[in-house]
């Protein structure tokens, strides 16, 4: 043992001092304070933005791992990756859960000190916009972005719009799995030789005997009720043409790939990778949502105090503030585990035994 080690005091190292004088209400008249859910609404609020720092740093590290172009598909690198977005997405179940909390807060009670709060809102939480930044949702995607981007009554101040805007040119989570995605090794010819003498993915269907004989699967797997022509034609466009939403079609059939034989060892991490950045969605929309109909039972159709039209405009980014919904999408595109093509041996044996590319 370290003899010399500086001992520590909980309070300091935590700085509990300066932490706990942070709640400074401002219904609090001549040290009392007027409307008693004030400090909820403070230390909730709060709290939010602390596991927001959480989530972010994770995040951020997470990005780190993926910039390298020779972070293993099957090792440590992966794993951490896979750890912290799970961790993140642990993160939002607690988040959804505080606004439970929030609602044992009446209307009236909220009424109390809401119009102390003129021109302060969710809307200028920095962090809420670099997360969602950072995990790859782009300004032009997003549901009326001009409501909140800006610097007048309601908007951010310069700092932290200068901040967002440079946390928007960077490179994003989303951006990262791409790459990452069309970088899998599993297409290369030397794994499909004689599986019908070419390569699985040329990047039309007419060359790739895989994705050839996989849409002719598909197709047979679609029944009466499926709309089958148009099924197939975005099948085509999805995966050959144009690619979906911000992914490019290298990435996406690559991802159905991974999601066909997520049973084969190597396919066990990245399989798990792209079902968290899903988990991640879902529960980021799951707070868009239970933030909705709180706001709706809190103030009905007034309008924000950060300007917005309110529910209105919190309903429009339910709908359509998601990041990784075609990935979520894919599932469309499935067939039975039983009718899968049976890999070839090369392939089959890469699969299992760890090869890497290197
Ligand atoms: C009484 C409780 C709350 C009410 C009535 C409320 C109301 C609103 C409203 C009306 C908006 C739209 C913008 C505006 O015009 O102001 C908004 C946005 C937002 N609020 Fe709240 N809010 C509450 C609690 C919270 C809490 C606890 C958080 C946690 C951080 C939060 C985070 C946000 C965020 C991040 C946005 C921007 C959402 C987006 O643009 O997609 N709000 N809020």
């Amino acid at each position: 043992m370290n003899e010399e080690r500086a001992t520590q005091y909980y309070p300091d190292y935590l700085g509990l001092e300066g932490l706990l004088k942070l709640q400074k209400p401002l219904s609090l008249r001549d040290g009392k304070l007027i409307a008693h859910d004030e400090m909820l609404f403070i230390i909730i609020h709060q709290a939010y933005e602390l596991w927001f720092k959480q989530i972010l740093h994770e995040i951020t590290a997470c990005k780190e791992v993926m910039s390298k172009p020779e972070a293993d598909d099957d090792g440590p690198d992966m794993n951490v990756v896979v750890h912290r977005l799970d961790r993140v997405v642990e993160i939002w179940k607690l988040l959804n859960h505080q606004v439970d909390v929030l609602e044992t807060m009446t209307p009236l009670d909220f009424l109390e000190f809401r119009e102390l709060l003129h021109g302060a809102s969710g809307f200028q939480s920095r962090q809420f916009r670099q997360i969602e930044a950072s995990l790859g949702l782009k300004v032009e995607n997003r549901f009326r972005p001009d409501y909140y981007k800006h610097t007048r009554f309601g908007g951010f101040n310069e700092k932290d719009m200068a901040e967002i805007t440079a946390f928007e040119e960077q490179e994003t989570l989303l951006g990262l799995v791409e790459k990452w995605l069309e970088r899998m090794p599993f297409f290369g010819a030397e794994f499909w030789q004689g599986w019908e003498e070419t390569p699985a993915d040329t990047g039309s269907s007419e060359q790739a005997p895989f994705w050839t004989r996989y849409r002719a699967l598909y197709q047979r797997s679609l029944s009466e009720r499926d709309q089958q022509a148009d099924l197939l034609e975005q099948f085509d466009d999805i995966f050959f043409r144009a690619g979906w939403g911000p992914f490019r079609p290298g990435a996406l059939r690559a991802a159905l790939f991974i999601m066909l034989y997520r049973d084969e060892p190597m396919f066990r991490l990245p399989f798990a990778l792209l079902n968290s950045l899903i988990e991640i969605d879902e529960h980021l929309g799951n707070f868009r949502y239970r933030h909705l109909q709180m706001v709706r039972r809190m103030i009905g159709s007034r309008v924000g105090t950060g300007g917005s039209s309110g529910q209105e405009y919190l309903q429009g980014a339910v709908n359509k503030n998601y990041i990784f919904k075609e990935l979520a999408g894919i599932t469309t595109y499935l067939i039975e585990r039983r009718h899968l093509p049976v890999l070839p041996p090369r392939l089959h044996q890469a699969l299992r035994f760890g090869y890497t590319s290197r």
